[in-house]
């Protein structure tokens, strides 16, 4: 049996994910899972963003999905490994769960030549040093500037991205992290809610310096996955189609979730935990 391939986020940006993901593999069928009524998962602790992931995550096997893909820094920084290495043979020894970290520390070192990578990111993902660990692996020379900006994710999901009070914020925190290291060239937007606040962060960032987001880069990593692992593409479903779910209220959802998408959406309430 094929089911869709399952993209997670703690609210709604995973759709920045998703929305690059159906442009590069409009073929699949997907699940969007956002856990609004839990969101944010920045602040909160190892075991209960490892709990909550962990649920989600057998929601999206009971939906018949043989990959799911964590499209959340935060998630993918504190529940992944531990879902890959104890969980998945009791839940689900034939499927796959995959995160954003991996995809973004394989290439995100190719873009600077001063070989000093800014990070921003949420507490959470700051806090478990997995891009440091991860960038290290793969370019040994390469110095991460990490900057936990706790107050980005609560902009976006409230609607404030465009506002004048996030201009405060953002201006704080680029100027944080470019105080840590002026010789900073790249910049990494590590948390997939970020790509709403590309035009200001932009503003506030020297032109000199490269701002990466995560989207494409995941889609191009999934798509040589799912090349390199034929096992799991055959169970995947192909008629294009996509269907949405929140934990939380399914109209505010849709009210929101256009500008992260790209387009309008018609989503499903869902109670998980
Ligand atoms: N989109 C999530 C990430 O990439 C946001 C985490 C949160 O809910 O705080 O980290």
């Amino acid at each position: 049996m094929q089911g869709a391939i399952g993209v997670f986020d703690s609210g709604y940006g995973g759709l920045t994910v998703l929305r690059a993901i159906t442009a590069k593999l409009p073929q699949y069928n997907y699940i969007y899972l956002g856990d609004n009524s839990r969101s944010p998962y920045g602040n909160r602790s190892f075991e209960t963003v490892y709990h909550y992931t962990l649920q989600c995550v057998e929601w999206f096997f009971a939906q018949g999905c043989p990959l799911v893909i964590l499209a959340c820094n935060t998630a993918s920084a504190k529940a992944l490994r531990t879902i890959q290495q104890n969980d998945l043979q009791r839940i689900g020894p034939d499927k796959r769960v995959l995160g954003v970290i991996r995809p973004s520390t394989e290439i995100v070192g190719q873009f600077t030549k001063s070989k000093k990578v800014g990070i921003l990111a949420t507490n959470g993902t700051v806090q478990s040093q997995s891009y440091v660990i991860e960038i290290q692996k793969f370019f040994p020379d390469v110095e991460v500037i990490q900057e936990p900006c706790p107050m980005w994710v609560p902009l976006v999901e409230n609607n404030e991205y465009e506002s004048h009070g996030a201009d405060f914020f953002i201006k704080k925190h680029i100027h944080q992290l470019l105080k840590k290291d002026p010789l900073i060239d790249t910049i990494l937007l590590a948390c997939t809610h970020y790509p709403l606040l590309l035009k200001k962060i932009t503003e506030y960032t020297p032109v000199d310096i490269k701002v990466l987001t995560q989207g494409d880069i995941v889609a191009n990593s999934l798509a040589d996955y799912l090349h390199r692992h034929q096992e799991i593409n055959e169970q995947i479903a192909r008629d294009g189609k996509l269907a949405f779910y929140t934990t939380d209220s399914a109209e505010d959802f849709d009210s929101h979730a256009a500008v992260f998408y790209g387009s309008p959406l018609k989503s499903k309430h869902v109670d998980i935990g």
